[in-house]
């Protein structure tokens, strides 16, 4: 649609979280809720959109200040909050100037909304129909669905002939009224001259002493004008999220369709109802997830390539054919291809590891450099250093980063070998091809090809226990 513009309400508290945090900001598959709908105007094209505020504007504005993402967005205040109608008030200034087209009004709380049912909410409101006996546009096209269980939504009233004639909110239901089971979804498209011209006429004549947005309804249809609905037929796409159970469920409708997405793009998941894959996250073909597996943030992970069950991995870039053994948990690295990770491995923040490299069982890795196909198998630290191609680093060996104040790197060149229970003291540069002894505490640096041991040479002292009288009755 050529030209709209578009409001999104986002101010209220949404009491029924019982939280602190504005309702809107709660996330959903990795996101804010209130990312969904104001990503989808981006799409859509959106003239301009004003994004109504009031608790929590400040950490509201804030999740969604950058401006090359969102660069058409603007905020308004509305304080206090008395309402959906009130804060369309609160928008309309923001507005001013923007005439001949429509307004698109979405809320922050309906996060499933799609692109498809947008564009059929547009189509209806392009549609002619008669209005007293003359054929006229609406003025103001909505969405309801039919649902089990109303209560909460504001019900769908309509006349003798099934047109909509007004919306009566669920505190102000009349007994009678109390079983429509056909609501309001929250999602309009106005006609801008009617929105303006009729904000004012919005009265507090109710139950909750608020201006309520979809009075525009009765406004309309009480001046002759004409006002369409678009019946969707999901409800789950169309829920509000008012409390954490309605949270939970948005978030579970909403794995389920990016499960769905990955599977039919390729993706073998073998428990979709168990597999935690954020909004966003890139997964290639032939790649399987196995069951209790967590994706997030800004994920991609290469094709052929498995995660076993109960790991997680965060922001981090997978190559192709790598394997991340069960109870694994992987935050901001990068992986080459043909790695293996865990079981049970850590990768914190910023860890570049090279093809083949291989990771394994209780090995802590942090803002380390790992070249290609070096190994670290077993119960291994390494924080702050750059391990070059071919390394091996035998079982328990750490880098002793840390002074207490101070971080310091350890640079081991390719090739080179470290042996078992080594201590290497950062800061430190082993030299290529060079050799550990394993058991070894390294303070300086070792030339390429030396072998450096820094272990008391063994004694023996023969018949010791015998002659301590330590020798025990069997
Ligand atoms: C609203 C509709 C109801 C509809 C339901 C669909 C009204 C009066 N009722 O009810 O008909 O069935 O949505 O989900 O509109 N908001 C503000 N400023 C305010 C009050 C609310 O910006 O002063 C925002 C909220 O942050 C929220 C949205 O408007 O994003 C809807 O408000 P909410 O209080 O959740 O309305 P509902 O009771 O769900
Ligand atoms: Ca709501």
């Amino acid at each position: 649609m050529k030209n709209f513009a578009a409001i999104v309400l986002a101010a209220g508290k949404g009491t029924r979280m019982k939280s602190v945090r504005a309702k809107v900001l709660h996330p959903i598959c990795g996101r804010p809720m209130l990312y969904y709908p104001l990503r989808l105007l981006k799409e859509l094209g959106a003239k301009k959109t004003v994004v109504v505020v009031g608790y929590g504007a400040d950490e509201v504005k804030g999740a969604f200040k950058d401006s090359r993402k969102w660069g058409k967005l603007k905020f308004c205040i509305q304080s206090p909050q008395l309402g959906t109608g009130h804060a369309l008030m609160c928008a309309s200034k923001e507005l001013k100037g923007f005439t001949g087209g429509d307004v698109l009004i979405l809320s922050g709380d309906v996060p499933l909304i799609t692109r498809q049912t947008i564009k059929a909410l547009m189509k209806i409101h392009r549609r002619q129909g008669t209005e007293g006996g003359r054929k006229a546009l609406p003025v103001l096209s909505l969405i309801s669905t039919l649902v089990d269980d109303p209560t909460g939504y504001g019900r769908v009233i309509r006349d003798a002939d099934g047109r909509v004639e007004r919306i009566v909110e669920d505190r102000d239901l009349e007994a009678s009224e109390r079983a429509i089971n056909e609501v309001n979804a929250g999602i309009y498209l106005v006609n801008s001259a009617f929105l303006f011209a009729n904000l004012k006429r919005l009265t507090r004549k109710n139950v909750q002493g608020e201006y309520y947005l979809p009075d525009l309804v009765a406004l309309a249809t009480d001046q002759g004008k004409r006002v369409s609905a678009l019946t969707h037929f999901d409800p789950e796409e169309v829920m509000g999220v008012n409390n954490r159970q309605e949270l939970a469920k948005a978030a579970s409708i909403m794995r389920r369709n990016i499960n769905t997405e990955l599977m039919l793009g390729g993706v073998t998941i073998i428990d979709p109802e168990a597999t935690y894959i954020d909004y966003g996250v890139r997964v290639g073909r032939d790649t399987t997830i196995h069951p209790n597996v967590h994706l997030l943030g800004s994920t991609v992970m290469g094709k052929g390539s498995t995660v076993e069950e109960g790991s997680r991995i965060a922001d981090s870039t997978l190559g192709d054919g790598t394997v991340v053994k069960s109870f694994s948990v992987i935050e901001s690295s990068k992986i080459g291809k043909g790695v293996s990770i865990g079981p049970f491995a850590r990768l914190r923040p910023e860890n570049t590891i090279g093809d083949g490299a291989r990771v394994g069982n209780f090995v802590e890795v942090k803002k380390t450099r790992i070249g290609k196909g070096t190994k670290a198998n077993h119960l291994t630290y390494l924080g702050d250093s750059v391990i070059g191609s071919d390394v091996n680093i035998g079982a328990g060996t750490i880098t002793c980063n840390y002074d207490g104040i101070r971080k310091y790197i350890t640079r081991i060149g390719d090739g080179a070998f470290i042996g078992s229970d080594s201590q290497l003291i950062a800061p430190l540069t082993v030299g290529k091809d060079a050799y550990i002894g394993s058991g070894s505490t390294i303070t300086k640096d070792v030339p390429a090809g030396a072998l450096a041991l820094s272990r008391p040479a063994q004694k023996i002292l023969k018949d010791w226990v015998k002659k301590k009288g330590l020798k025990k009755r069997r």
